[in-house]
């Protein structure tokens, strides 16, 4: 089938990273989190919407634990990079006082969103608290962000696929592409 029936190929610049090394290095990052939190329990994913929800559905099938998922929506405004202020749209249910929390997200870029929600968590008193994600682009942070379990770090490319869109359209195709930006008029 051809990508452009769900995302126009004209967007896609180049495939970065695909499917099968997508595939090869979730089950390593599983394997080391079964690894890491052997022995322990209660043992969260709490996924940021939308972006971690294609990632955090492979990943938890690869951890050899009980677990439990949660999720929170957030909307970042880093775009402006400015303030790095981040709205909570949809909160998590679990209270997580109890629970050795994972949060999982797409990718880290000026790296505020995930220092805005590791210190919200941490005002929690979580047992515990790890960052995961996918991706890093390591050039673009503008804060100091420690990122316990990562896919790939990747150049200054804006991406998608994987659960990563733009604009909300290609978050369903299976590997991690580049894209062209259109110039906004
Ligand atoms: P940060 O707060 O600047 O680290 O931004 C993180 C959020 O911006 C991610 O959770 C994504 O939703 C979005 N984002 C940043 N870079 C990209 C990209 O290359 N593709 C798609 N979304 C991105
Ligand atoms: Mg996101």
């Amino acid at each position: 089938m051809k990508d452009e029936l769900y995302f126009p190929s004209n967007f896609i610049d180049k495939v970065i990273i695909t499917r099968e090394e997508i595939e090869t290095r979730v089950k390593e990052l599983g394997a080391q989190i079964t690894r890491d939190y052997d022995g322990s329990d209660n043992l969260l994913l709490l996924g940021l919407l939308r972006g971690s929800v294609v990632f955090i559905t492979d990943l938890m099938r690869q951890i050899k634990h009980s677990i439990t998922i949660d999720f929170m929506s957030i909307s970042s405004y880093s775009r402006s990079e400015s303030s790095g202020f981040v709205r909570i749209d949809a909160d998590h249910k679990i209270n997580i006082h109890d629970w050795n929390v994972i949060l999982v997200d797409d990718i880290v870029d000026t790296g505020y969103t995930i220092r805005t929600v590791r210190k919200l968590l941490l005002d929690r008193s979580p047992r515990s608290l790890k960052i995961c994600a996918l991706l890093d682009k390591p050039d673009r942070h503008k804060v100091d962000i420690q990122i316990d379990y990562l896919g790939f770090s990747i150049k200054d490319y804006f991406v998608v696929g994987y659960g990563l869109d733009y604009d909300e359209k290609g978050r369903n195709l299976p590997y991690i592409a580049s894209i062209k930006k259109r110039k906004k008029e």
